[in-house]
């Protein structure tokens, strides 16, 4: 299953893949933490349930936690993708399910949620993309992938954050697709995918 917060062209894009059943991965639901977003409104054209689940309708953070990991196991999902999901997961769904996240920026470099920005202020010239597992912490998770974007003269948050969206999106989906083909182990910080994980 998905959560997003945003306009969804990452879930999209999963939504696209997982039209093709050699692809490996069903998408069984989408969730949010607010309401009125495009990316509800994809998951809504696909047939694929979803809900929303707004931090300010509990009365405590640790609430929302648990009210969120319980909406996310009437799915019962073999992996949670954060797509553009703005909010840090709690405990109650770290420790129930495995969590993928995607992160506009090549991680450790400029974590949190203006990565594009960060890395177009700090002046790098080439950035990129990141798909890892989620921890505790912001964007400090066991890597699982990235590819690199290279930043233009003239770039700004957008032009810049779009070329990376589009290269994001075919990293995520080729990901999740392995996951869910090949499946996975994780060793400390380092993630294998395939089946003959480990084996070298
Ligand atoms: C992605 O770049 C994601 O990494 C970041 O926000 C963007 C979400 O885009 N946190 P979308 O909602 O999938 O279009």
């Amino acid at each position: 299953m998905v959560l997003v917060s945003g306009s969804g062209t990452n879930l999209q894009a999963l939504l696209d893949a997982a039209a093709d059943e050699g692809y490996g991965a069903r998408i069984v639901a989408v969730g949010a933490d607010r309401d009125g977003i495009e990316g509800l409104a994809r998951a809504e054209r696909a047939g694929v349930p979803t809900f929303v689940e707004r931090v300010p309708d509990h009365p405590s953070r640790e609430e929302w936690d648990r009210a969120l990991a319980a909406r996310i196991a009437e799915h019962k999902p073999d992996l949670v993708v954060c797509a553009g999901f703005m909010k840090i997961l709690g405990a109650p769904t770290l420790t129930s399910f495995p969590v993928l996240n995607t992160h506009p920026a090549l991680l450790p470099s400029f974590p949190g949620a203006h990565g594009v920005r960060d890395a177009l202020t700090y002046g790098v010239r080439i950035t990129g993309c990141t798909v890892m597992l989620a921890d505790a912490g912001v964007d400090t998770g066991p890597i699982i992938a990235q590819e690199a974007v290279r930043v233009f003269d003239g770039d700004d948050e957008h032009t810049l954050h779009e070329r990376i969206k589009t290269v994001e999106r075919g990293l995520l989906v080729d990901t999740v697709g392995r996951m869910a083909r090949e499946g996975w182990t994780v060793t400390g910080r380092t993630v294998r995918l395939g089946r003959t994980a480990g084996l070298g």
